[in-house]
């Protein structure tokens, strides 16, 4: 089945602040989609929303993924429904080991009965870290503990390339990379591109659209998407800021939260 996915109508509250005020977003399988905007403007809460983030309450909407009620869906069952997502600021687990999280996370997702042979598992491990020029020893390190930024944000790709998703969503994984890892972090993703999984990718830069292509962007302000469009808004942003967009709309705060309480 083509994956679609769809947000219709999302508003999340944290401690009885509302972040996000209405989104609007449909993705089908293969397309990559691009989120902007300028900081704090509700974009990570958006992904932790959709992953099920215990700390953010969805008070109003709807999210689908292939017909199913993901706010329905406790978080694992999110993961498990072929949801991914690469964190801003992904988290160290001491005690546990690169390669014992990814196997584990590939069984959960395979099912009893069909978990994968650690042969065939060491093989598309070792391919994959290969591909991302990761040294083979980040196997058996603990996950993230001690990782350099650019590390965290490999092992990141690494998880999603062997993870196998239907819906990706990367937030700013393009922050801190030099400039050769960029390259090879795209490289994963466009590897990755296929009918039946869609990307939400959030950047603040240009540079990572280089080398991904996206075929939406969209920007937030205010906890909403306020406008969208192709690979040519997001190099227009680059060049003009995002004044223009604020003059256009009336807004003259970007960021959530102010205006209810002006
Ligand atoms: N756990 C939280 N507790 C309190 N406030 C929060 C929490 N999470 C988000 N917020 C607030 O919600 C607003 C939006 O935050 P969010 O992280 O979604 O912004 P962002 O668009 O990802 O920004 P950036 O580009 O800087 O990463 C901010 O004002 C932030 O302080
Ligand atoms: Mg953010």
């Amino acid at each position: 089945m083509a994956t679609k996915f769809v947000i219709e109508g999302l508003k999340a509250q944290i401690e009885g602040k509302e972040i996000l005020k209405g989104i609007n977003l449909e993705m089908n399988g293969g397309e990559i989609h691009a989120i902007m905007g300028p900081n704090g403007t509700g974009k990570s809460t958006l992904a932790s929303a959709l992953m099920g983030h215990p700390k953010y309450e969805v008070t109003e909407g709807t999210v689908t993924l292939n017909g199913e009620d993901v706010l329905d869906m406790g978080v694992d069952e999110r993961a498990l429904a072929g949801m991914f997502l690469a964190m801003q600021y992904p988290s160290e687990i001491a005690g546990v080991t690169n390669s014992d999280f990814l196997r584990s996370a590939i069984n959960a997702r395979r099912g009893e009965g069909n978990e994968i042979s650690l042969i065939k598992f060491i093989r598309q491990m070792e391919g994959s870290m290969k591909g991302l020029e990761m040294n083979p020893e980040f196997a058996h390190r603990y996950l993230n503990e001690g990782f350099s930024g650019g590390e965290k944000k490999r092992n990141e790709i690494l998880q999603m390339m062997m993870l196998d998703p239907k819906l990706v969503i990367l937030d700013e994984i393009d922050s801190g990379l030099d400039i050769d890892a960029l390259r090879i972090v795209a490289n994963g993703v466009n590897e990755m591109k296929h009918e039946d999984r869609g990307f939400l990718i959030i950047t603040h830069y240009q540079r990572l659209l280089n080398y991904i292509t996206p075929d939406f962007v969209h920007v937030m302000m205010q906890g909403r998407i306020v406008k969208s469009g192709g690979p040519e808004l997001a190099a227009r942003l680059e060049q003009d800021g995002y004044d223009w967009i604020k003059e256009e709309l009336g807004i003259t705060d970007e960021t959530v939260g102010q205006e209810q309480e002006a």
